[in-house]
Parts: C-alpha cells; sequence; structure tokens
C-alpha cells in the first residue's frame, strides 16, 4: 500500500486526475470503477479541464459506478446518475453506451445486481477510484459487509444518512438502501485509488490503514490489496503523520 499525503484538496485531485490520465496513456480502452461524492469533484474538475485543454480522450473508456440509491430515479438530480452526468460525463467525450451504473429502475433488483456483477466480470477494472465514509465504508459497503460480498443492495446505517442529510434537505428523507459493489468486487480490480480529504476523515482513516483488518471497518481491506495507492491531503493525514 502506498501513502501520499498532499498538501491540500487540489493537490489532492490534481495528483488523482494525473494518475487517471496515465491509466489512459497506457491504454486507451481502460475501465474505470468511480465514486461520487463529495471528495472526487475536485479530481472530475481536473479531468474536465485536462479535456478541455484537448490533452485527452475519454472515448474508448469504460466506466462503472461504485454504488446507487435504491428509490430515487435516475432522473432525479439527487440520484448518482444525475451526479455523474453533472459533474463529469456531460463534460467530456465518453460514449453513452461504455458508462455503467447500477439500475435501481430495474424490475428485479437480484437480478440487476448479479448482471452488474457479470459485466465486472467481463471488463476487469483497471484503476477504481474510492472515497471512505465516516464510519469506515468504501462503496456503499457499511460496516459489517463480508469482505466475500459482490454486488448487492444494502442497507444504509445511520452515520452514513446523517452525512448524507445534506443532499436530501434531512437524515430522514435519505433512501434507506442502495445497490453497491461488494468488497470482494472492489478488490478484484487491478489498482485502487483511495481519495480521502478533510480532518472529519482523519480518525477513521487512520483505523483503516493501521489497525487490524476487520470487516467493522470495510475500507480496512484495502491494506491487502496488491496495488493500492491513498492519496490523503494534510488534514485528512493528521492522525497518521505520526505512524509513517
Ligand atoms: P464524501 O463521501 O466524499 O462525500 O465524504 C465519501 C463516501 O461516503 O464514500
Amino acid at each position: 500500500m502506498k501513502i501520499i499525503i498532499t498538501k491540500n484538496y487540489k493537490t489532492l485531485s490534481t495528483l488523482a486526475a494525473s494518475l487517471v490520465i496515465k491509466q489512459i496513456k497506457k491504454k486507451k480502452s481502460s475501465i474505470f470503477g468511480l465514486p461520487t461524492g463529495h471528495t472526487p469533484q475536485g479530481l472530475y474538475q481536473e479531468l474536465t479541464n485536462i479535456y478541455n485543454n484537448k490533452q485527452i480522450s475519454f472515448k474508448f473508456v469504460k466506466t462503472f459506478n461504485l454504488d446507487e440509491y435504491v428509490g430515487i430515479r435516475a432522473k432525479d438530480s439527487r440520484s448518482y446518475h444525475s451526479y455523474m452526468q453533472k459533474n463529469f460525463f456531460n463534460k467530456i467525450d465518453i460514449k453513452k453506451t461504455n458508462i455503467y451504473l447500477p439500475n435501481e429502475e430495474a424490475d428485479d433488483l437480484k437480478k440487476e445486481c448479479a448482471n452488474y456483477e457479470k459485466l465486472i466480470k467481463k471488463f476487469p477494472i483497471d484503476l477504481l477510484i474510492l472515497g471512505i465514509g465516516h464510519d469506515g465504508h468504501i462503496g456503499f459497503n457499511e460496516p459489517g459487509s463480508k469482505f466475500s460480498s459482490k454486488t448487492r443492495t444494502i442497507n444504509l446505517l445511520a452515520t452514513t444518512k446523517a452525512s448524507n442529510a445534506k443532499y436530501f434537505g434531512g437524515q430522514k428523507k435519505v433512501p434507506t438502501q442502495a445497490i453497491t459493489m461488494g468488497l470482494s468486487t472492489i478488490m478484484k480490480a487491478k489498482k485502487i485509488i483511495l481519495l480521502v480529504s478533510g480532518n472529519d476523515k482523519a480518525n477513521i482513516i487512520k483505523k483503516a490503514l493501521k489497525e487490524k483488518i476487520t470487516q467493522k471497518i470495510p475500507a480496512s481491506i484495502l491494506q491487502k490489496h496488491p496495488d493500492a495507492t491513498i492519496i490523503l491531503d494534510e488534514t485528512a493525514a493528521t492522525k497518521l503523520i505520526k505512524l509513517l
């Protein structure tokens, strides 16, 4: 596991963007796993800037998003479908047919999850980018998720609902369920980058990286990944710095 501490959120985002570009330059048809949330917004902005300067094309890239809420339609501005369109896909030359997100509108969600898992098996992820939740979740794999878990529906915990309340106008309005790639799905990615920003994440990231690997802290599984890079800004690294 490689740990990189950057000065601030901007340098975290530019470094992450440079690793994405490096991957595309190595393989035009790279397959990415992508996160949503606050943390990757700077990364998507940097990638959009690089694209606007005609320095890269996403024409042959495929993407698989980590997760999506259940009960929020794709067209709803709060869905992760909308987030991705607004923050990234609408701004670059990626082909619509190369974009994959879990479809919560499917009649049979169990089947949808199995299909998503099958698609990822067919198109193995070269580089998967993650954020971490305050409870240590990656994707929406909440504490207690099995390390062997695959793409499935999951009940969101109160900590996650509290973190996401700002997007829904209150914790009670946050959806109770989501579809998420499983921890085993995530671990199969050839390369992983975890982005961590802000001192509200300092405690959980220290636990995830420096304490024992446990299903109680899903992100701790990353300690076992053969090619994981953790990029933190200084505020997120305050608890970790003494231990490095
Ligand atoms: P955040 O979300 O980037 O909005 O903090 C991270 C996550 O919950 O995975």
